[in-house]
C-alpha cells in the first residue's frame, strides 16, 4: 500500500520532531510531502518539501494536515484545509475556546464530512474523562498546570518570581485566551470534559521546577482520578515532549483496525 501524504504547518520543536518521527518511519503508513512554516526559509529540510504558502502546500493534495504553529495558523487556516477535502491534525486546541469558531468548525466539518483530530498531546486521563463525560456522570475538572517561570511569562518577569507564584485561577475558556501557548492541556481537557466554562484551571509559576507539571483532579459517579504528569519539555520550554508522540499514536490510530481508546 503507498504511504499517505502528510502535511505539517509550523516547524518548530514539534513540527521537527513530528517530521523526523515520520520520516524514520516510527509508524508506517505516513510520508510528509510539504511543510509550510513562517520561518521556512531557515530550515534545514529538503527544498521539494518546502512550501512559501498553506496554498502551496494544498496543490500538493496531502490527505491530512497537522497543525503544529499557533492559535493564528489554526483560525487562519482550518476553514481551507476542511474544505479542500483534507483531514486536520490540530494542536494548538486553544482556537476553540473561541465559542463561534469552535460553532463554525463543528459545522463544517459535518457537512463535508472531513475530520479533525485532535491528539492527547501533552496530557493523559483522557479516556476517564470522556468516558465520564459521554455518559453525563462527570462532576467536576480540574486541573493545576505548574511550569518553570519563563516557559509562562517573559525573561524579565519570570526573572522577578522568586517562589511559587498563582498566576492565574479561571476558566478553561479564559485561561485559553490569557496563556494561548501554555493551555492546550486546558482546551483538550474542556473538550472531552466538562467544556470551556465548567472546567477549572489554575496556572502557577514555580521557580524551584524544571519540568512541565500537570495535575488533574476529576469527580463524578465513577468515582475519583487524580493524575500527576511529569513532562519533559521540548526544545521550547513552554511545551512538551509528550506532544509529538501523541500526534504519532493519532495517526496510527487513524489506520488501525484494531481499535484501543485514545
Ligand atoms: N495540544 C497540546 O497538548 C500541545 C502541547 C504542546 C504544544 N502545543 C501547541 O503546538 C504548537 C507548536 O508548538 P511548538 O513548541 O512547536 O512551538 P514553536 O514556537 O517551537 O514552533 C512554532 C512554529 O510554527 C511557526 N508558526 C507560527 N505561527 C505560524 C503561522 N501563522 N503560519 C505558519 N507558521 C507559523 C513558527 O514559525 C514555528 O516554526 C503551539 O501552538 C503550541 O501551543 C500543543
Amino acid at each position: 500500500m503507498t504511504d499517505e501524504k502528510i502535511g505539517i504547518i509550523g516547524f518548530g520543536a514539534i513540527g521537527q520532531e513530528i517530521y523526523k518521527k515520520i520520516s524514520r518511519k516510527i509508524i508506517s503508513g505516513y510520508i510528509v510531502i510539504g511543510v509550510f512554516s513562517e520561518d521556512i526559509e531557515d530550515q534545514k529540510i529538503p527544498k521539494k518539501i518546502k512550501c512559501n504558502s498553506v496554498e502551496e502546500l494544498l496543490k500538493k493534495k496531502p490527505k491530512v494536515i497537522i497543525e503544529a504553529a499557533s492559535v493564528e495558523a489554526c483560525r487562519n487556516y482550518a476553514e481551507k484545509i476542511l474544505k479542500n477535502k483534507i483531514d486536520f491534525m490540530c494542536l494548538s486546541v486553544c482556537s476553540f475556546a473561541d465559542q463561534s469558531f469552535f460553532k463554525k468548525i463543528n459545522l463544517l466539518v459535518k457537512k463535508i464530512k472531513s475530520k479533525i483530530y485532535i491528539p492527547t498531546g501533552a496530557i493523559s486521563g483522557l479516556d476517564a474523562i470522556s468516558s465520564a463525560s459521554i455518559s453525563n456522570e462527570l462532576t467536576d475538572v480540574t486541573l493545576i498546570q505548574r511550569k518553570p517561570p519563563k516557559a509562562l511569562v517573559s525573561l524579565l518577569e519570570s526573572k522577578k518570581i522568586k517562589k511559587e507564584k498563582v498566576l492565574s485561577k479561571s476558566t478553561a475558556r479564559r485561561i485559553c485566551k490569557k496563556f494561548p501557548k501554555n493551555s492546550n492541556i486546558a482546551a483538550t481537557l474542556a473538550i472531552c470534559g466538562l467544556g470551556f466554562d465548567k472546567t477549572k484551571v489554575v496556572v502557577i509559576a514555580d521557580p524551584k521546577i524544571k519540568k512541565n507539571i500537570a495535575e488533574i483532579k476529576a469527580t463524578g459517579k465513577f468515582g475519583k482520578l487524580k493524575i500527576f504528569l511529569q513532562n519533559n519539555p521540548s526544545k521550547n520550554p513552554k511545551t512538551s515532549r509528550l506532544t509529538a508522540m501523541s500526534v504519532l499514536l493519532s495517526l496510527d490510530k487513524r489506520k488501525n483496525y484494531f481499535l484501543t481508546a485514545f
